[in-house]
């Protein structure tokens, strides 16, 4: 049996160049990029690359090797393919089991009845070979399949990560309109900040963005506070994932620059530091309560530091919420930015695309990102000094998105 398995790691749409960034930064990983997908990137590696992709990728939601693929036009098809794959290679019929589905474009009438027909062929795999089948389990089951069909094949895969991998295991409650650990991650990718500048999320909520920042800063990897699907499959390398593990236990270091985190809400304040207490980062963040609107900045930067922004500001998701109020708000922000933040970047992440009217500023990047299924822009800009002041309303009206100052 070939080392190299063919896996396919999902991710949200719009960071599969990010995720394929972070994958070459995982020391170790050998892992070759096979196609790169829409909302997914396929990858050639192995058993290790698969551990070491589960316990340091941020931006993955899942680790997924396949073990086959075939055309398939009805169910049964999806039965068929199923019975015959050699599945006592990595479990047996002892163990419990989930099948769960994706598809693209697929001409099967039914999703469920697919799901169904796969779970019987992998289970009378088993009874006509050991006369005992697995038994289907909704909640924690040993292993996961995950069905993937597209406008003519179906795709089998085993789900190494188990739980999605956005789940990293210290949230506990979250606020309002939490973004998932794995846009957070993306987002800082995307924004050009590194560990070595001065974060700032002054809409923190439940903190996911500068707790997410404190980990990368401080080299916490993602996956070490929780379990995955592989440790329960057969041929499981248990001393080298021991190994992996320490290995990655190892690298923590201290953050070398601030990260800030402040909302206006002591509630979400309070939230962010009980979950960067359970991430094991709460002395790398600093926690305010406060209003972004007001006040001075968190600091000063010293000459050679440099400083961003990065945010999810309220309104990024409650779209029906577009109302002068939250016209008001994005023009008091970027007011705030112009005048308080002079040499700092900022990244926002935004619902409205024309957000950049509103905020009297011009992005230097726009990202399209999708915040589950809301399309957002990550807005990048850099405050320079010497900004013009803003035009009056009824003139910035008239200005075409992207022109406005
Ligand atoms: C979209 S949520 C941020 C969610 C966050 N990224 C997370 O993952 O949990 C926006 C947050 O902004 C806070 N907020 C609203 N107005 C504010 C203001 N003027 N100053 C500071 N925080 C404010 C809200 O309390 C809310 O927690």
């Amino acid at each position: 049996m070939s080392d190299l398995h063919s896996l396919y790691l999902p991710c949200p749409r719009g960071l599969e160049q990010a995720l394929l960034d972070e994958i070459r930064d995982i020391d170790g990983c050998t892992a070759r990029l096979e196609s790169s997908h829409h909302a997914g990137v396929a990858l050639r590696g192995s058993l290790r690359d698969v551990m070491l992709l589960n316990l340091h990728s941020r931006i993955a939601s899942r680790v997924l090797l396949r073990i086959a693929q075939a055309p398939v036009a009805q169910a049964d098809d999806v039965y068929r393919l199923a019975l015959r794959q050699p599945w006592e290679r990595w479990f047996d019929a002892t163990r419990t089991l989930r099948v769960d589905v994706t598809a693209e474009r697929s001409p099967l009438p039914s999703l469920h009845f697919a799901i169904l027909r796969a779970k019987d062929g992998v289970c009378d795999h088993f009874r006509l070979r050991d006369g005992q089948r697995p038994s289907v389990a909704r909640e924690n089951p040993d292993v996961r399949i995950h069905l993937h069909l597209d406008a003519s094949n179906a795709l089998l895969y085993l789900d190494t990560s188990g739980e999605a991998l956005f789940k990293r295991g210290w949230r506990a409650a979250h606020g309002e309109a939490p973004l998932k650990e794995n846009l957070a991650a993306g987002l800082l990718r995307l924004s050009g900040w590194t560990p070595q500048a001065v974060l700032y999320d002054p809409f923190c909520g439940a903190g996911t963005i500068a707790i997410e920042a404190a980990q990368m800063a401080c080299r916490v990897a993602p996956g070490l506070q929780r379990g995955f699907g592989f440790e329960r499959l057969q041929g499981f390398d248990a001393a080298q994932w021991r190994q992996l593990r320490e290995q990655a236990q190892a690298a923590r270091r201290d953050a070398p620059a601030p990260i800030i985190a402040a909302d206006i809400d002591p509630r979400m304040v309070r939230l962010s530091q009980d979950n960067a207490q359970r991430a094991g980062v709460e002395d790398a963040l600093q926690l305010r309560q406060g209003d972004a609107l007001e006040g001075a900045p968190p600091l000063q930067l010293a000459p050679g530091q440099s400083g961003w922004v990065l945010s999810n500001p309220p309104y990024a998701e409650r779209i029906e919420a577009k109302g002068s109020q939250a016209q008001d708000f994005l023009a008091r922000l970027g007011d705030r930015l112009k005048q308080r933040f002079t040499g700092w970047n900022a990244a926002l992440l935004l619902a409205d695309l024309r957000a950049e009217r509103g905020l009297g500023l011009k992005a230097s990047r726009r990202h399209v990102l999708y915040n589950g299924p809301i399309e957002c822009r990550l807005f990048t800009f850099a405050l320079v000094a010497g900004r013009p002041p803003r035009k009056p309303m009824a003139e910035a009206a008239g200005t075409a998105p992207g022109e406005s100052q």
